[in-house]
């Protein structure tokens, strides 16, 4: 437990692991955890019905990133990154994860702007990757676990396209920030991966 505030920004492209990586950190140290992907699928889930997506970004409440099952779908993935890409939507969105980084007590935020934009002061920043083969065939399983019929090349291409648009935006576009640790979790189990995660953020509490 720590008593002030601490923040671990994890960035990095779609499926890489960073949900995972992020639970266990805030699991491990006992931090307050906030999947920002949640706040743009659950932005983009609304613009599916017609909404306006900015109208959408600021009427968000936090009840709404609790259907997992809903958020979770390749559709509303695809949305999500439209979305993503306005500056407007992003400023919506910018002061309640600010928020949620200070609280005291520890914070772990994933996304892709985290350590760039959202806490470019974070204590600890990490960016974690794995080839795209890698993080379709955990993509597909997961999704296919949940009951979704989609088969491998289709979750690759759907990765290929958030990366490609998620990168090439104008607005905090997807990208290690330069003091960021790179983790490539491509030959990694998940659990030696959790495991270099933990090793980087427990050594940067000692020192601080
Ligand atoms: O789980 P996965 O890595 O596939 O995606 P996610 O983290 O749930 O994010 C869904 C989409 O939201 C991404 O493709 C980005 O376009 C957008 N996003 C963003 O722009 N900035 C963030 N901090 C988090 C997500």
């Amino acid at each position: 437990m720590i008593n002030r505030a601490f923040t671990v920004a994890i960035d990095g492209p779609a499926a890489a692991g960073k949900g995972t990586v992020s639970r266990a950190i805030a699991a491990h140290f006992g931090f307050a955890h906030l999947d920002t992907g949640l706040l743009y699928r659950a932005t983009g889930l609304r613009t599916l019905d017609g909404t306006e997506a900015v109208e959408a970004a600021r009427a968000l409440r936090a009840s709404d990133l609790d259907d997992d099952d809903a958020l979770r779908t390749p559709d509303v993935a695809q949305a999500a990154s439209r979305v993503a890409a306005l500056p407007d939507v992003r400023a919506a969105l910018v002061d309640f994860q600010r928020a949620f980084a200070r609280r005291g007590g520890g914070a772990v935020l994933d996304g892709r702007d985290i350590g760039t934009v959202i806490c470019p002061d974070a204590d600890v920043k990490l960016y974690v990757t794995a080839s795209d083969e890698v993080r379709a065939e955990r993509r597909h399983r997961e999704l296919c676990g949940k009951g979704h019929e989609v088969t491998r090349e289709q979750v690759l291409a759907d990765l290929r396209s958030r990366d490609e648009r998620d990168s090439a935006r104008a607005a905090a576009p997807l990208k290690p920030a330069p003091d960021a640790i790179q983790l490539d979790t491509s030959e990694m189990s998940i659990e030696d991966a959790v495991a270099a995660a933990i090793a980087e953020v427990a050594q940067r509490i000692d020192s601080a």
